[in-house]
C-alpha cells in the first residue's frame, strides 16, 4: 500500500478506507482503554491523531513509541470525534522505524530559540521551524512566479567573482593557496592561485545582472550572497539569499512601483497559501502577525525623500525622542532605529525612501540634477528596517567613470561593466531584496538566524 501524507489524510473524507501514514511522534498519551498518538510528517503543521486499542498491540512496542520516534501506522481512516479535526486513524498495525531515546533535545515544549539554535540540526522537527521553512519555500515559489508572470528571466550570476561589486570591503576570499606556506614565504603569488588572480564570494549579483538586463530587458537573480561583515545583529547573516531584479528602461517612479507591487504579491501569496502555518505563528509567536500582513496589503507605501525623512527625524529628536545614534547633519547614514522610527512611529506603514545623499550610496547610482543626491529607492519595513535596497543606475559613461575615479576605485577593474554604458547604453534600474528579511516579516520571527535552516554568522559555521 502506498503511503498517504498526513495533509491528505486530514482533508480526506474517504472514511472506512485503510491507509498507511508515516511520520514522527509529537505526543503519546496512554490510558487503560485507549492510546492517542499525535503524528506529524512535515506535510502540514497539523498532526493526525492515531487512536490505538492497547490490547491489540504488543505492550513493549507501544511503550517505546515516545515523542520524536519515527513510526508507520496502518489503520482505518475514520471521522474524528474530537474537535478541530475532520479525520483520525484507528491504528491496527504499527511499525517502528526509529526509536527516540529520552535525551532527544527537542523533547520538551516551549524551549527558547536560543536553546534550539544550539541544536540547529534537530530544531527543524519542531512545529515552529516546520512552519517557518514551509513558508520559506512558499516565498521562493512566490518570487519565481511573480517574475515569471511579469516577463523577467531568471538569470544566474556567479558566486565566485573577480569583481568587487559594491566597491565595498567585507568579502570572503576564495583561494586554493596553502595559507601556511604563504605565511612562511611571506608573499602571496596570486598567479599561482586557482583562477590566477584574487577572487571572492559575491556580495551581490547586481553588476552581472545589469549585463543580463541590458540584453534580455528584464532579469532577476535569486541566490546566495556572502558578506564578511562583523555584524552580530538579529538582521545580519554572513551567508544570505538575495533576490535582485534588474530592468531596462525603468525610471525611479516605476522602480518604486515594482518594489511595492512585488512585496505585496509575496505577502498575499503567504496569506493565500500558508494559512495553517501563519495561524500557528500568529497564535504562538506574534499575536499581531496576521493583522500586520493584511495591513501591508491595504496601505500604499509612503514615498519619502531622504531629506524629508531626515527633517522628520531631526524634529522628533528636538521634541525629545531619544536615538542611540543622534540625528546630526544632513548627509549622515540612517541606522535601523531611524528607519524604524519613520515606519513604526511616524507613518505606521512601509516607506520607500529615495533621493539619498550621494556620499552614503554606491558609485553606480544615478545622480540627480542637484549634484548632491542619488536615485536610491530603499524600502523600509516595520520591525525589519531596510528590506530592499535599490536604485536607478547611472547610464552615462563619463559620469560613471568620474564617480569611480572620485571614489578612488580602479576604473580598469570595471571595464566589462562600463561596456554596458559604452555600447548602446540604456536607462535601467533594479533592487535587491534580502530574502531572510522578507521571511522575518512574513513569519513574525525575531531573529534572522531562525529563518534560514543553517545560519552563518561571525564565529559560527556549524554543519
Ligand atoms: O542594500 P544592499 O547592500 O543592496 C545591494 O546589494 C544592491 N546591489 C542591490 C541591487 O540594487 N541589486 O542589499 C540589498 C538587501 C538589503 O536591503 C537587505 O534586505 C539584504 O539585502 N541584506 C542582508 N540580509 C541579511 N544579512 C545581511 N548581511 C545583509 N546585507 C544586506
Ligand atoms: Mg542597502
Amino acid at each position: 500500500m502506498k503511503r498517504t501524507k498526513v495533509v491528505d489524510a486530514l482533508s480526506s473524507t474517504d472514511f472506512g478506507k485503510e491507509i498507511i501514514v508515516k511520520g514522527w511522534v509529537r505526543s503519546h498519551r496512554s490510558s487503560k482503554a485507549v492510546d492517542f498518538i499525535a503524528l506529524n510528517d512535515g506535510s502540514t503543521i497539523k498532526n493526525i491523531q492515531v487512536v490505538v486499542d492497547p490490547s491489540s498491540i504488543d505492550e513493549e512496542t507501544l511503550k517505546s513509541i515516545t515523542t520524536g520516534a519515527c513510526i508507520g501506522v496502518t489503520g482505518l481512516l475514520v471521522e474524528s470525534q474530537g474537535k478541530g479535526q475532520t479525520s483520525e486513524i484507528q491504528g491496527k498495525d504499527i511499525v517502528i522505524y526509529g526509536l527516540c531515546p529520552s535525551d532527544y533535545p527537542m523533547q520538551k515544549k516551549g524551549q527558547s530559540f536560543e536553546y534550539m539554535r544550539k541544536y540547529g540540526h534537530m530544531r527543524l522537527r519542531t512545529n515552529t521551524f516546520g512552519a517557518v521553512f514551509r513558508i520559506r519555500h512558499n516565498m521562493a515559489i512566490a518570487i519565481h512566479r511573480y517574475f515569471h508572470e511579469h516577463g523577467f528571466y531568471y538569470f544566474h550570476t556567479p558566486l565566485i567573482t573577480g569583481s568587487d561589486a559594491e566597491g565595498a570591503g567585507n568579502m570572503f576570499q576564495v583561494t586554493t593557496l596553502d595559507l601556511e606556506r604563504v605565511a612562511k614565504s611571506g608573499k602571496v603569488e596570486y598567479e599561482q592561485d586557482f583562477f590566477g588572480k584574487r577572487t571572492h564570494l559575491t556580495v551581490s549579483g547586481q553588476l552581472e545582472g545589469e549585463l543580463g538586463a541590458t540584453a534580455l530587458g528584464a532579469i532577476y537573480t535569486f541566490g546566495p550572497t556572502f558578506r564578511a561583515e562583523n555584524s552580530n545583529t538579529p538582521r545580519h547573516l554572513a551567508e544570505f539569499w538575495m533576490v535582485e531584479p534588474e530592468v531596462a528602461f525603468i525610471d525611479k517612479e516605476d522602480l518604486m512601483d515594482l518594489e511595492e507591487d512585488f512585496i505585496k504579491y509575496c505577502v498575499q501569496w503567504a496569506l493565500d497559501n500558508c494559512k495553517d502555518d501563519l495561524e500557528f505563528l500568529n497564535q504562538m509567536i506574534d499575536k499581531t502577525l496576521l493583522e500586520r500582513l493584511e495591513g501591508v496589503l491595504k496601505q500604499d507605501f509612503v514615498r519619502l525623500s531622504y531629506t524629508e525623512g531626515f527633517n522628520i527625524l531631526k524634529e522628533a529628536q528636538e521634541k525629545g525622542v531619544k536615538f542611540e545614534f543622534p540625528v546630526t547633519e544632513w548627509g549622515m547614514d540612517l541606522s535601523s532605529e531611524h528607519e524604524r522610527y519613520l515606519v513604526e512611529e511616524h507613518f505606521k506603514r512601509p516607506v520607500i525612501m529615495n533621493d539619498y545623499p550621494a556620499e552614503i550610496k554606491s558609485f553606480y547610482m544615478k545622480k540627480n540634477e542637484d549634484g548632491k543626491t542619488m536615485q536610491g529607492t530603499d524600502v523600509l519595513f516595520p520591525r525589519i528596517g531596510e528590506i530592499i535596497g535599490g536604485s536607478v543606475r547611472e547610464e552615462n559613461y563619463d559620469k560613471l567613470v568620474a564617480e569611480i575615479e572620485k571614489r578612488g576605485m580602479k576604473v580598469e577593474q570595471y571595464d566589462w561593466y562600463l561596456d554596458t554604458r559604452k555600447y548602446g547604453s540604456c536607462p535601467h534600474g533594479g533592487f535587491g531584496l534580502g530574502f531572510e528579511r522578507l521571511i522575518l516579516f512574513v513569519t513574525g520571527m525575531q531573529n534572522i538566524r531562525d529563518v534560514i535552516p543553517f545560519a552563518r554568522t561571525p564565529k559560527n559555521a556549524e554543519f
